[in-house]
């Protein structure tokens, strides 16, 4: 098969990196892609949300199948006109995107079909959004409810900090046409972690759980970033809450796209506070559905799927999961993101990277690529996020160590990582 992968990111390089591995794949190109990316696949100069482009490189070069890996392109229609032309792809439809395009959208399904999520609002209305905040105190939860690149959300710790999210996406227009309505949710308490399933418009076949770690410190300190490292699977997210998760969330959620005429194909990427109730016992609830991998979350269950991760993404568009049976590594797969001295804020950019054969070498190591380009021969740093350090070991303890052997053979005087990937797992 011919095979394009859209994206530029360590989601995409580890995508590239399982599906070349693939007996079904004979060619694999990737639009952008970057300078590790070049290793595994053909780059092509197309942004990933370059729709129109794209369809018309996937019909000259006879493709035949699709990986979308970013959502913005899905939110753009890209897997509906590829279907509409015949060619498969990886992903869900426009419609089905909506459960990360627009909060209020997902958060109305959760209601309607029963899927636990926190108590919310939706609101257009300055006054009327503050007026729920005033009714029900904080800490309380803003959310822009489109698209807002990861900040949309503010979880606020006083009622002052809600009234100000709420004016800033409202009246100030921050996020524009994406903050022209909020979200106002309850806050949930507990422990944070994802989950992962693919689904093929009915049913649904889960992968694997992992945890990200959002701030940009050590000790979850300092600003959001889209992740800073993660780790798989969670120790939180017990086989029986896993098996809680698929049948309180992922399959009503399946069953009630499908109900809605919008079939959710694709991976659902579903974010969970695993919270305590009266008598202490855990209760899993949904915080946000997205519509695509995780990234860096990705990079871990790539390294721990032992099975051919491209005849599943085929499954899973075809409507065929029914017949597929994965098999996962038991170890630990840990990915520490390396980023460019700055991140989240303004950063250097075009600073170069040495040390790749040496970080490769440390056994259970790969270095993913997030934000690169070769010039010269040499690479070069062009994003925030830059590198995904990932490790693979028996133990969460030794993924941890190696992964920062990983991190110390690389020779980038301009970036920094996080040094504490993994520390509620360790600590367990
Ligand atoms: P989201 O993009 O909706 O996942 O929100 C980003 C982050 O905000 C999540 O990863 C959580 O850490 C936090 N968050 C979102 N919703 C809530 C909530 N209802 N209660 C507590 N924290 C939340
Ligand atoms: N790492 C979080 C995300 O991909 O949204």
């Amino acid at each position: 098969m011919k095979v394009l992968v859209v994206g530029s990111g360590g989601r995409e390089h580890a995508l590239c990196w399982a599906i070349q591995n693939s007996p079904l794949c004979d060619t694999l190109y990737c639009a952008p892609g970057n300078a590790g990316i070049a290793d595994v696949a053909e780059c092509v100069a197309i942004g990933a949300e370059d729709v129109d482009a794209l369809v018309r490189f996937a019909q000259d070069n006879a493709i035949d199948f699709v990986v979308v890996g970013p959502e913005g392109p899905l939110v753009l229609g890209l897997v509906d006109k590829l279907t509409a032309i015949g060619i498969k792809a990886f992903g869900p439809s426009a419609a089905a995107a909506e459960l990360e395009g627009s909060k209020g959208f997902m958060k109305d399904i959760l209601a309607k079909y029963g899927v636990p999520t926190a108590a919310y609002g939706r609101f257009r209305d300055v006054e009327a959004a503050k007026d729920f905040v005033r009714k029900n105190g904080a800490p309380i939860v803003v959310k822009a409810d489109g698209l807002a690149a990861g900040k949309g959300v503010t979880v606020a710790r006083t009622e002052e900090e809600a009234f100000a999210a709420i004016d800033e996406a409202l009246v100030e227009g921050r996020f524009g046409a994406a903050g022209a309505e909020v979200v106002v949710e309850e806050f949930l308490d507990g422990e944070e972690v994802s989950f992962f399933a693919l689904c093929d418009g009915e049913s649904a076949l889960p992968l694997a759980s992992a945890q990200d770690h959002k701030a940009v410190g050590d000790g979850d300190t300092g600003p959001n970033t889209g992740g800073m490292g993660a780790y798989s699977p969670a120790p939180a997210l017990t086989p029986d809450l896993q098996e809680r998760v698929m049948r309180e969330i992922v399959e009503p959620t399946v069953k009630g796209m499908a109900a809605e005429g919008r079939p959710f194909k694709g991976v659902l990427f579903a974010g969970l506070m695993i919270g305590t109730d009266a008598d202490g016992k855990p209760v899993p609830k949904t915080l946000e559905f997205n519509v695509r991998f995780g990234d860096p979350e990705c990079q871990t269950l790539m390294m721990r799927l032992k099975s051919d991760a491209l005849a599943a993404l085929i499954a899973a568009a075809d409507g065929q999961l029914k017949n597929i049976d994965l098999r996962w590594h038991d170890e630990t797969a840990l990915c520490v993101v390396m980023a460019a001295k700055g991140y989240p804020g303004d950063y250097v950019k075009n600073t170069e990277i040495k040390g790749f054969a040496a970080a490769n070498a440390v056994e259970g190591v790969t270095v993913f690529h997030a934000g690169t380009k070769l010039s010269e021969g040499r690479v070069l740093s062009t994003g925030g996020r830059v590198l995904g350090v990932t490790a693979k070991a028996p133990t969460v303890a030794e993924a941890q160590k190696r992964a920062y052997q990983g991190v110390d053979a690389l020779d980038w005087p301009d970036g920094f990582c996080r040094r504490d990937i993994g520390w509620r797992a360790v600590g367990r």
